[in-house]
C-alpha cells in the first residue's frame, strides 16, 4: 500500500479500522482545537535555509538520556495498539528497534510489559499512569525494571479524564483482545468492555487514575527507581523548572495530542520559553502534531533533543503492522535528511533558534 506522506497514511488507516477505534485515536478534546492547533503551529512556523553549504553528507543522528538513537524521532506511549494490529505494541517495538530508536510502552499497553520486553533487543521505555491503588503503581515500576526498561515516564497530564465526544458518540469500548495487558486484576477492566453509557475509557480514568498526584507524590516514585525518570504533560516553563527541583531527569512537553486540555497551547509554542528555562540541565522532548520531517528540524532547532510520535505509529500498524511502523519511521527519517540539507545544516546538532522564523520570543 503506498502512502506519499502522513496525512494520506491516515485516510488509508481509516479504511482498515473499526469507525470507534479509528475515531478513539483520532480524535481530540471537546472541540478539538488543541488537535488543530498542534498543526496549525508547525505550519506557521518557517525554516531559514542559507545557500552553499556542503550537505553531500547529512547526520541526524543524535543522544537522548545516554541513548544514541539514529534520528531524533521516538515512539510515543499509546495504549491499547492491538485495536489498530493484533502484534500492537510487540510490533511497534520491534520497528523502533530496527529503526535504532526508542520506543515506550503504555501502561494500559495491550500486550504486557514483559512480552514487549522481550520482542525485541532495542531500548524501551516504561510510561506510567499512576493508580489511586498505591501498590499497584509500585508494582509496575518493579516490573518496568526488572523486565528491562530503560527509564520511567510519568503521564501527568490526566489529572481527570477529559471528555471526547467522538468516544462518547461512538459509545468507545474495547475488544477483549485489546484490554490492558498489564492490569489483569484490575476491577475497572470489565467497565472497558461495554459501551452502554458513553466512552468506556472515561470510566477506566475516572475508576483507576490517581487525581491527587503531586509533584510531591511523584519525587517519591522517583526515588523508588535508579532509572532516569521523566514527566510527559508539561507545557508551562515553571514547571519544567519545578521537575528539575524534584530530581527528574527529563520532562516531555506535550498536550497529549490535543487529547486533553481542549485549549492547551501548541507544544511547539510552548517549547521555546521551556528550552530556556530548562536551560540544557535536563532532558527537553516534544510530540504533539509531528506529521514531517520539517516539524522534527523545527523542535529540535527551538530546543528539544527529540520528538515523539502517536498516531502515525497506530496508522502505520493499521496498514502492515511492524512493516507499517517502520516506513512511517523511515519517510520521517528521509523527510528530516531532505529538509537539513534544504536548510545548509549538515548536522542535527547545528540546529539552533536562528534556523527558525520567527524568532521565538524571549
Ligand atoms: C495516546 N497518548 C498516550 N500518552 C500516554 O502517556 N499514555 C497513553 O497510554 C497514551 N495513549 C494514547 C492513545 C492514543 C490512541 C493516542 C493517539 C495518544 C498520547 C501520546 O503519547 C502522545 O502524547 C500523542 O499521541 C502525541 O500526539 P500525536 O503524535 O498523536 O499527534
Ligand atoms: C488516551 C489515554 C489512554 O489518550 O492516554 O487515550
Amino acid at each position: 500500500m503506498t502512502f506519499l506522506n502522513l496525512h494520506e497514511l491516515e485516510s488509508l488507516a481509516q479504511k482498515r479500522l473499526e469507525t470507534g477505534a479509528f475515531g478513539y485515536i483520532r480524535s481530540g478534546a471537546e472541540d478539538e482545537i488543541a488537535l488543530h492547533e498542534n498543526r496549525a503551529a508547525f505550519e506557521r512556523i518557517k525554516l531559514m535555509p542559507r545557500m552553499l553549504v556542503d550537505v553531500s553528507e547529512v547526520d541526524t543522528s543524535t543522544q537522548v538520556l545516554g541513548h544514541e538513537l539514529s534520528m531524533p524521532v521516538m515512539l510515543a506511549p499509546v495504549a491499547f495498539q492491538t485495536l489498530a494490529h493484533p502484534d500492537g505494541e510487540l510490533a511497534s517495538a520491534r520497528a523502533a528497534a530496527q529503526a535504532d530508536t526508542l520506543f515506550a510502552a503504555s501502561t494500559l499497553s495491550s500486550h504486557p510489559l514483559e512480552a514487549i520486553a522481550g520482542a525485541s533487543d532495542g531500548s524501551k521505555w516504561f510510561q506510567l499512569y499512576c493508580s489511586r491503588d498505591k501498590v499497584l503503581t509500585h508494582e509496575l515500576i518493579a516490573r518496568a525494571e526488572a523486565a528491562g526498561f530503560e527509564a520511567i515516564c510519568v503521564t501527568a497530564d490526566i489529572p481527570v479524564a477529559a471528555r471526547r465526544e467522538t468516544d462518547e458518540r461512538n459509545r468507545f469500548s474495547l475488544p477483549p483482545a485489546c484490554l490492558p495487558g498489564n492490569l489483569k486484576r484490575h476491577r475497572a477492566l470489565d467497565d472497558l468492555t461495554t459501551s452502554d453509557q458513553g466512552s468506556a475509557l472515561v470510566r477506566l480514568i475516572g475508576d483507576m487514575f490517581d487525581p491527587s498526584l503531586s509533584w510531591r507524590d511523584v519525587e517519591a516514585l522517583r526515588a523508588r527507581t535508579k532509572l532516569p525518570f521523566l514527566v510527559k504533560g508539561i507545557l508551562a516553563p515553571e514547571d519544567a523548572t519545578r521537575a528539575i527541583d524534584h530530581g527528574i531527569d527529563g520532562v516531555v512537553v506535550s498536550n497529549h495530542g490535543g487529547r486533553q486540555l481542549d485549549c492547551a497551547p501548541a507544544t511547539i509554542d510552548a517549547l521555546p520559553a521551556i528550552a530556556e528555562a530548562v536551560d540544557g540541565r535536563i532532558a527537553v522532548l516534544l510530540d504533539s502534531g509531528i506529521r514531517r520531517g520539517s516539524d522534527v528540524v523545527k523542535a529540535v532547532a527551538l530546543g528539544a533533543q527529540a520528538v515523539l510520535i502517536g498516531r502515525p505509529m497506530m496508522w502505520g500498524l493499521a496498514i502492515d503492522g511492524q512493516q507499517g511502523v517502520s516506513r512511517v519511521l523511515e519517510m520521517l527519517r528521509e523527510e528530516i535528511a531532505r529538509t537539513l540539507g534544504l536548510i545548509g545544516c549538515p548536522s542535527l546538532r547545528d540546529l539552533d533558534p536562528s534556523h527558525v522564523l520567527p524568532s521565538p520570543p524571549r
